[in-house]
């Protein structure tokens, strides 16, 4: 695809001119055309309320929800839309009765809100939170299978793990991790906040007992928007996380389409009150723009961008590749460590302020790294920007 075309991508989203932005997964920008519908949206929200709410956004709702599930190749009936992914997954870790004594186990490299959110999970359930060690520069995804099979016991009774970790982008096999929890009899719950939209996602083939997602990161969809997906079979053990309109419903009907948009299960799990739905009704617009440049296309300027990233930071001093290079457990985010001994804060604050890059820099109790996403929207120069600032920064290392 030539360049002209990216350029042109590129200048759909809504960017600080200002800014080298390499951390859509932390938050994703907009595209200009997602910002305007969600924006159409609020604004008929604010003029007429009970039109927008009563009479407009019920099929709006339920077409979101097509959609959505289509691009994850799983079920509409089976997908519930939740303000983001911290809110799925305090839905399953709040509903869920494990038999005690028994454990959860989690990898070591969980987002720290998704570890205390299971850690409060364990307390409340007289259960045992474990950790495993996940080998982070692992060569093939055997090894991960591998030890997540060896830390299985006779005692755990949930697997969380997330699809693509935080810290390093390292991308894990969820489908084979969900089907060696479910032989051991173990339920299986990912943190799936960076999947959508960054790596290919079957919802169905990795048939976790749960999915949490977010369409905030790499979908570019508005912030507000996640999605909780359930295994036939997992939906009865489920409760939502407010009592709201949904609570008392006819379970006969359960899984039929309403008028609200949903079915009485998926409003059971969904109502929360008044709320705003506008970012859920985007992301059909926001699927539409990135299907409308194409997925494959998409898929193949990220991983030119991750090789450029790899090259052109790998050689600087004190730095190391901390994400694996092989293709099925790498996505659109790349790790490296820092060396030994320098100030995070410090750090931070000279990228932002002097360079105006933003690339989180993340503590792990091996050291410091520094996380660099790249979707489609960036470009080469912007890596050389942050190779450059580094490289500058590396003098006082
Ligand atoms: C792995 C992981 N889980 C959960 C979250 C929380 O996402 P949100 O705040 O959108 O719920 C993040 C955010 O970056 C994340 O990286």
């Amino acid at each position: 695809m030539p360049s002209r075309f990216w350029a042109d991508a590129r200048a759909q989203m809504l960017l600080d001119a200002d800014v080298t932005n390499l951390n859509t997964g932390s938050f994703g920008p907009l595209p200009r055309i997602v910002f305007d519908q969600v924006t159409r949206l609020r604004h008929r929200l604010a003029e007429e309320p009970m039109d927008f709410l009563v009479r407009q956004t019920p099929p709006l709702l339920w077409q979101a929800r097509e959609r959505l599930a289509h691009y994850l190749a799983g079920d509409p009936y089976r997908l519930a839309f939740t303000a983001n992914v911290t809110a799925a997954i305090n839905t399953v870790a709040a509903s869920l009765r494990l038999a005690a004594p028994g454990e959860i186990l989690l990898t070591d490299h969980e987002y720290g809100a998704m570890h205390w959110c299971w850690e409060r999970a364990a307390q409340r359930q007289g259960l045992t939170l474990r950790t495993f060690r996940l080998p982070i520069l692992a060569e093939t995804p055997e090894e991960i299978v591998s030890a997540a099979r060896t830390a299985f016991t006779d005692k755990t009774r949930l697997l969380f793990f997330s699809h693509v970790l935080s810290p390093t982008g390292l991308v894990l096999p969820a489908r084979e991790l969900c089907a060696d929890a479910r032989r051991h009899g173990i339920v299986s719950v990912i943190d799936g906040a960076h999947a959508p939209g960054m790596i290919p996602l079957n919802l169905e083939e990795i048939a976790s007992d749960y999915y949490g997602g977010n369409c905030h990161k790499w979908i570019l969809a508005p912030t507000g928007s996640g999605f909780l997906y359930f295994a036939p079979g997992s939906e009865e053990r489920l409760q939502p996380l407010q009592v709201s309109w949904g609570w008392h419903h006819d379970r006969k009907r359960a899984d039929q389409r309403d008028e609200f948009g949903a079915t009485p299960r998926l409003r059971y799990y969904e109502s929360e009150g008044v709320r705003d739905p506008c970012p859920w009704l985007a992301v059909p617009t926001a699927l539409d723009f990135q299907i409308g440049l194409g997925p494959e296309g998409i898929h193949a300027r990220i991983e030119k961008l991750v090789r450029y990233v790899r090259e052109r930071l790998s050689t600087i001093k004190g730095m190391s590749l901390a994400t694996p290079t092989h293709p099925a457990m790498h996505g659109a985010m790349t790790a490296f460590r820092l060396p030994a001994g320098l100030d995070p804060v410090a750090l931070r604050r000279t990228l932002w302020e002097k360079y105006h890059i933003e690339a989180p820099i993340i503590e792990r109790p091996e050291g410091l790294l520094i996380r660099v996403s790249t979707h489609f929207y960036n470009t080469e120069q912007e890596i050389d920007r942050l190779g450059e600032a580094l490289e500058m920064m590396s003098c006082e290392w």
